[in-house]
């Protein structure tokens, strides 16, 4: 994907990116007996439950009791010696002399009832291919091969999802964000094999389905790390239009400038991008099935502050975490992640749209100050109380601009409050919307997509703290139920009967422990927009 900088061609502080760089992996299911393998790396998911031994030291799980036969009791050492105990992710490497294998790794699968009896367990699988992948990588290994125990225990649909699960681990266990470093560290990881777990077309269309959502994890991930100087509102139109090019069958992109959407009346947009010297874009990627045939559309809108400096309520204090406000187009990010995805896994029946209104929020003479009133694309007014709840603002346009285009549905994506953080952590993103039926496809495709969501109220009494004295509504009311407030406010932009859901996506965008962005929730907007082709009955048989 290109990401050049909009046409001046020059990025702030000189600094040059070279293109990602993604390993060419060839990932396959591959049948047949575990130590009949050949390659650098066979590694095995174990379970807690797997490894119960008996009196003499052996192993009583029979496969596990005749692979360490066959290995000559390496694996009862490598359990000994490691402390192996199958924890989930846990990893353990041996090298085999003189055998077809170059070296065994064991990777911890958790307990069995939570991966094996849960319809879905995506996440164990991924992490066993991440797990196994990374320590492929770390020791230049070039192929391969993954496996489980007691797979023949579990039915067709649960193998399916372990195979899409590990493929997408093994692909981001390689990769890499080198993009700002001087010098590369590309993955030699070229021949994957996922065993036990079945051959034949329905694999090969898994395998397919994690390369490309993988792909598109990875664009996000991309999108949100690259710091504010170089991927401006200009480059983030860009890299939307370069996703369109890469698919231009069915993908096609306009961006709105400036003036297109002063002519809309998007006033709550440009009031927040008017400090700025980068100008503003407002981004619209359409995708079109290939046969032209469509039953449900709906729209992807995602916030895209390519910079939040809080604007003239200036982010201060030691937790207000500005040095990461390079993340604040999380949103936008997640939305051209699916579209790239969409764009390759090319869906029927359903027409989407990807919006997103790109801007910075920064401090200047031409800054909007605190009590400013804007008025929004529909025509309500709004007194900016404080000009770091931002997002909010160019949400609103967006979402009379997504409500305009009478899709049948929309979720909304954003960075949106530091109170969604508190409320639910790192881990999970909390969604809000007044439909039922929106709450469970959305429920179902986060579980699928092993992302971690949870519904949040729309508590209607709050809304009367958004009332202004002088305006429409006020843009911020209080800290307390803060992600709420917020929610409520986007609500008044979504015209009524309008299908819709907001998901504040501040916390799980980014891993502050490992210091990268994560790429949710590109999985779950994929498994829900493949639900609206179910919905519309005219699903891939
Ligand atoms: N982008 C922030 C939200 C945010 C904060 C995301 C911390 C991730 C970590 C958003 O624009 C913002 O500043 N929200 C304010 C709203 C407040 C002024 C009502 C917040 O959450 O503090
Ligand atoms: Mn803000
Ligand atoms: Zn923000």
């Amino acid at each position: 994907m290109m990401m050049s900088t909009h046409s001046d061609g020059n990025t702030l502080g000189l600094t040059k990116h070279t293109p990602p760089d993604v390993a060419e992996m060839d990932i396959r299911a591959h049948d047949g007996a575990l130590y009949e393998w050949e390659g650098d790396v066979l590694a095995l998911g174990v379970f807690e439950e797997n490894l119960t031994r008996s009196e003499e030291n052996k192993f009583l799980h029979p496969g596990l009791a005749e692979l360490d036969y066959v290995m000559g009791g390496v694996l009862g050492e490598l359990a000994d010696e490691d402390d192996f105990t199958g924890k989930l992710g846990q990893l353990s490497v041996v090298r085999l002399a003189s055998s077809k294998i170059k070296r065994l790794a064991l990777v911890g699968l958790g307990r069995a009832n939570n991966v094996m009896d849960a319809v879905y367990a995506s996440d164990s699988w991924r992490i066993l291919g991440f797990t196994a992948a990374r320590i492929a990588k770390q020791l230049k290994m070039c192929s391969m091969g993954l496996a489980a125990m007691d797979t023949n225990l579990m039915d067709e649909s649960s193998k399916l999802v372990a195979v899409e699960s590990i493929a997408s681990g093994a692909i981001l266990g390689t990769y890499e964000d080198t993009r700002f470093k001087s010098e590369a560290k590309p993955s030699k990881l070229t021949q994957v094999a996922v065993m036990s777990l079945g051959t034949g077309s329905d694999r090969d269309e898994a395998l397919r389905r994690a390369v490309c959502i993988t792909a598109g994890v990875i664009v996000a991930k991309q999108l949100v790390a690259a710091p504010a100087n170089v991927l401006t509102p200009g480059a983030l139109a860009d890299a939307a239009v370069s996703i369109a090019m890469a698919h231009s069958e069915v993908l096609t992109c306009t961006i709105l400038e400036k003036v297109d959407c002063e002519a809309l009346g998007m006033g709550a947009f440009l009031g927040v991008a008017n400090g700025s010297d980068q100008p503003p874009k407002f981004i619209h990627l359409k995708y079109c099935p290939p046969d032209g045939v469509v039953y449900k559309r709906v729209a992807i809108v995602g916030k895209g502050i390519c910079f939040d400096s809080g604007g003239y309520n200036i982010k201060t204090g030691a937790n207000c975490a500005v040095e990461l406000m390079k993340f604040d187009m999380g949103g936008a990010g997640a939305a051209l992640g699916a579209a790239s995805a969409i764009g390759a896994l090319k869906p029927k029946g359903v027409e989407v749209h990807f919006i997103s209104a790109a801007c910075e929020n920064m401090i200047s003479g031409k800054g909007m100050r605190p009590g400013d009133i804007v008025t929004a694309m529909n025509g309500i007014t709004i007194e900016v109380n404080n000009t770091d709840a931002e997002g909010r603002l160019t949400l609103a346009d967006s979402l009379v601009y997504a409500c305009r285009l009478r899709v049948d549905a929309i979720v909304d994506l954003a960075t949106l409050t530091g109170a969604c953080v508190v409320a639910l952590g790192h881990e999970v993103g909390g969604f809000f919307t007044p439909s039922a039926t929106m709450a469970q496809q959305l429920e179902t495709a986060a579980q699928i997509a092993g992302e971690k969501i949870w519904r949040m109220p729309l508590v209607e009494q709050y809304k009367q703290t958004l009332e202004s004295p002088i305006a429409d509504l006020v843009n911020t009311s209080g800290r307390d139920g803060g992600s709420i407030k917020a929610a409520l406010f986007l609500k008044e932009f979504v015209d009524p009967g309008m299908e819709w859901a907001h998901l504040d996506i501040a916390g799980p965008v980014w891993n502050r422990k490992t210091g990268t962005a994560t790429g949710y929730p590109v999985r779950t907007l994929v498994k829900w927009i493949d639900q609206q082709q179910i919905v519309a009955g005219v699903a891939d048989s």
